[in-house]
């Protein structure tokens, strides 16, 4: 009888975030720092930010629907794509992040426990450094694209998701509702498309990218969207009662800007204990799926069990 070994979470999203980075740091040496591209101040930017410690939680869960949906046919080339369309997913986010702290944004001085880009550079620089790391994601998108039909569905999906189907709406939304008193749908509504949808796109993509059968994408789907309002719904939590110096950002900021949260309009406790229900939800949906799904499974409870 083979014993299996029990699911090492740590060790897994370790070795994940390994790979991305060094694939992030591969491209930065060979597209942006070479023939001494580096002295430009745009790649600088861009590269500071890039590399600047996020979770890589967006990729890491792309990579992880792929491994719930694998062919055993699928290969090391397919699992290339996967690593390189994850890792554009990944700079989609860092210049939503970019652009999020902006002085006309959220105003914030502190990301992924550094300055923010505008802070470190100035903000002329932030805009473009997050404008030229949305297009390049974009090309290696349309790279991985070129190898089949599913890296262009995948890249159709994370198109939909970032734009204004997507988190520029809610981005938006989040702006115009801050000193408002709105309802529980609209905080809602506004949490899916800010942070919901490039989550779920990512999960959606990996899926697509791994061969995934339309009603596995349609479970994976289902999962995503309770991941990721759970994710968001923490966010606002970590931000009322967060470390700052483990989250790498300022907590307190969302009650000083009036913004409309879920602690805000419903507390702590009953944000938490909603939190906790989208994760159950989560995990049903990967009832359907076998032990393969044990990376999404920790990786729902790590959406509201982290501290960062
Ligand atoms: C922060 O995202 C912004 C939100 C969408 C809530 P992450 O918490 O994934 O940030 P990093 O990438 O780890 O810095
Ligand atoms: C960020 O939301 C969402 C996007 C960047 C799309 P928040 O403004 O709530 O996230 P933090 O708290 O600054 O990371
Ligand atoms: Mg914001
Ligand atoms: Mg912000």
């Amino acid at each position: 009888m083979v014993l299996e070994e029990p699911f090492d979470f740590k060790r897994y999203l370790e070795s994940r975030r390994l790979r991305i980075n060094q694939w992030l740091k591969d491209l930065i040496e060979r597209r942006m720092f070479q023939a001494g591209r580096n002295r430009r101040r745009l790649c600088r930017a861009m590269a500071y930010s890039l590399m600047a410690g996020g979770k890589r939680l967006r990729p890491i869960l792309c990579m992880a629907a792929a491994e719930t949906v694998a062919q055993p046919s699928g290969g090391p080339s397919n699992d290339l794509q996967i690593l390189e369309f994850g890792s554009a997913i990944e700079m989609i986010h860092t210049y939503s992040l970019i652009h999020d702290d902006l002085p006309a944004m959220d105003n914030d001085r502190l990301r992924r426990g550094q300055p923010t880009c505008h802070v470190a550079f100035d903000e002329a620089t932030a805009i473009l450094a997050g404008d030229a790391l949305l297009t390049l994601a974009f090309e290696i998108m349309a790279g991985v694209g070129l190898e089949s039909k599913a890296g262009v569905l995948a890249l159709q999906r994370v198109s939909r998701a970032c734009g204004f189907q997507g988190m520029i709406e809610g981005q938006m939304q989040d702006i115009e509702a801050e000193g408002k008193d709105l309802d529980i749908d609209a905080l809602k509504q506004m949490h899916q498309y800010k942070t919901g949808a490039l989550i779920e796109a990512s999960v959606a993509a990996g899926a697509l990218l791994a061969g995934g059968t339309q009603a596995q994408i349609a479970a994976l789907s289902d999962y995503a969207a309770n991941i990721g309002l759970a994710f968001q719904v923490t966010d606002d939590i970590l931000n009322v009662e967060g470390d700052p110096a483990l989250m790498g950002k300022a907590a307190g900021t969302d009650l000083d800007r009036e913004k409309f949260t879920y602690p805000g309009l419903m507390g702590i406790a009953a944000s938490r204990d909603f939190s906790r229900e989208l994760v159950n939800n989560a995990l049903q949906a990967l009832s359907v799926f076998d032990n393969k799904a044990q990376p999404l499974q920790a990786l729902a409870e790590y959406t509201i069990e982290r501290k960062r």
